[in-house]
């Protein structure tokens, strides 16, 4: 177990989101929560203190590490929002439903013979969020995209004003979502890295490791303009 130079405050996000439209059923997608728990665990071992707020998912919370459990992006925003101050890194590595049902019927719904039109409006987007008031912290994102990859990733480090960003391809046939080998993409403001087949376990080693190294970076140049003297 490799223990960092001076441990950090992080502040994890994982699995999906719940959007009820009644007590029965709801809107979501197929996360697992896998890489967020890997990282939380990850980030534990060495030394870190950490947060982690999660999405429904049947994943054990990992020991030491104080767990929120939550179920939909309000939700979710919410408990953010009150870790974040406190926090010097973020780890936004939920799959949060972009959209939720714009009714929420508190009885369950009957099926009737017409068909249903269920409207739906936007949730917030908490990275984006984050990043509009993230001043000193490091910010990390995560991009699921069926195309354009690079091009779609790096705007996406841009405009939610992230300093690391891991993405991800996705098609009906070939999913990131759950344990396995993948590929991955990994963007920072120094250029990128790409592998395939690898685990989540080792994906969640090399996003610390990055992580780790702007934390440095970060604290030289504080040091540097005589933020310690
Ligand atoms: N994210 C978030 N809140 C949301 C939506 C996404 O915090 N409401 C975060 C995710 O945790 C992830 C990143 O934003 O780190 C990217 O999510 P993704 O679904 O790939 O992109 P979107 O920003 O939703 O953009 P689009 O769906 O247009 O690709």
């Amino acid at each position: 177990m490799r223990k960092p130079h001076f441990p950090c405050k992080i502040l994890i996000t994982a699995g999906p989101t719940h959007e009820h439209l009644d007590p029965v059923r709801f809107i979501t997608n197929s996360s697992t929560g896998t890489i967020g728990y890997e990282l939380a665990r990850c980030a534990q071992e060495r030394g870190h203190k950490v947060v982690l707020i999660s999405g429904p998912s049947h994943l054990e919370a990992p020991k030491g590490v104080k767990t929120v459990r939550v179920t939909s992006a309000r939700q979710m925003k919410r408990e953010v929002d009150r870790y974040f101050p406190a926090s010097q890194c973020i780890i936004c590595a939920a799959a949060v439903s972009d959209f939720r049902p714009a009714r929420f019927h508190a009885k369950k719904n009957k099926k009737t013979e017409a068909d249903t039109v269920v409207r739906l409006i936007k949730n917030p987007d908490i990275l984006l969020s984050l990043g509009r008031k993230k001043k000193g912290r490091i910010l990390v994102g995560f991009a699921l995209e069926t195309d354009n990859l690079l091009k779609n990733s790096r705007e996406k480090l841009e405009r939610k004003n992230l300093d690391l960003i891991i993405a991800n391809k996705i098609s009906l046939q070939d999913s990131p979502f759950g344990r396995g080998r993948f590929n991955y993409l990994l963007i920072d403001r120094q250029g990128r890295d790409e592998r395939n087949g690898i685990t989540k376990t080792a994906l969640a080693g090399i996003i610390l490791d990055r992580l780790e190294k702007i934390c440095y970076v970060m604290l030289y140049l504080y040091i540097l303009k005589g933020g310690m003297t």
